[in-house]
């Protein structure tokens, strides 16, 4: 088997594990990239199988493909709020689970749908875990382009080199939203929220990369299995919307079943989701 096969084999496997977690009459979010869209396979076969849930795309590639998978689609119109989705990342952090996100041009919508989420369920492969943000990987950075030149000059002067992002055919990146994407290496990343802060106080920036305590858990796949992150304090992402099923016209669907996070469920959640600081103590477990 080629290096490939094995990397694909090992996201499937990471897929399938954060699959488990959708319960009957979720609203889900659907990530983006190559892992993702395993989870979008393994989401149809369950939908398929009687499992009943609606889906809200992080990007119009995987909106297609969950629609030709036949995955019934909803809007933040229907439902503002998310009760589980699942996302690949470009790079995890040991210990704080924060994350890069963006290698594959769905920033925005991935980090509007992660803070209307309950939970944010990461797979990755081994790979893809770092003991520093930026290890590996650059910043994406979401830009508008107009005065893209001196939102570049501004983000390289937080200390980034910066490179417009191209399609193979040469032209500039232009995201679902009709922005531009920055590519910003920064090295060994030491303070990923601080950066995140600096980042997001440039006019003309719309969104970066970094994910700062949203991701719980995260599943990593290698030669060894199948490992799952859990943060012990939950995440930064949701707040509790009083608006999602709370109106009759949207009334709860049977209530899912608790899973083995000790998660209460979307309709039983005992503790408001309030944003705290996370441990630096992220408990790995073998399943
Ligand atoms: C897209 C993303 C992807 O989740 C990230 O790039 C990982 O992609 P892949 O699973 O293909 O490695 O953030 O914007």
């Amino acid at each position: 088997m080629s290096d490939a096969t094995d990397r694909d084999a090992l996201k499937r496997q990471a897929a399938e594990a954060a699959v488990k977690l959708v319960t009957d009459g979720m609203i889900v979010g659907l990530g983006t990239g190559s892992t993702a869209a395993f989870a979008v396979e393994a989401l149809a076969v369950r939908h398929r199988q009687g499992l009943r849930f609606m889906g809200i795309p992080t990007s119009e590639h995987t909106g297609a493909q969950a629609k030709a998978a036949g995955i019934p689609l909803t809007t933040f119109a229907e439902h503002p709020q998310i009760d589980l989705t699942i996302d690949g990342a470009d790079e995890v952090e040991r210990g704080t689970l924060n994350l890069i996100k963006g290698l594959g041009g769905a920033l925005l919508r991935e980090k509007i749908v992660a803070a209307a989420s309950r939970r944010l369920a990461i797979i990755v492969d081994g790979a893809k875990l770092v003991d520093r943000l930026g290890s590996k990987a650059p910043v994406p950075v979401e830009v508008i382009t107009f005065g893209l030149e001196v939102t570049k000059a501004r983000l390289e002067a937080l200390g980034s080199v910066a490179k417009l992002r191209l399609t193979a055919t040469g032209e500039p990146f232009v995201t679902d939203s009709g922005n531009r994407i920055l590519d910003c290496g920064f090295g060994q990343i030491s303070d990923p929220a601080r950066l995140e802060k600096r980042i997001g106080r440039i006019v003309g920036v719309v969104e970066s990369g970094l994910f700062i305590g949203r991701a719980d858990p995260v599943f990593i796949a290698d030669a060894s299995g199948v490992h799952r992150l859990d943060s012990p304090h939950g995440h930064h992402g949701a707040r509790r919307s009083s608006s999602s099923w709370a109106s009759p016209a949207r009334a709860r669907p049977p209530s899912p079943s608790s899973w083995r996070g000790g998660w209460a469920g979307p309709s039983r959640r005992a503790t408001p989701c309030i944003p705290r600081p996370m441990s630096p103590r992220c408990m790995p477990a073998f399943l």
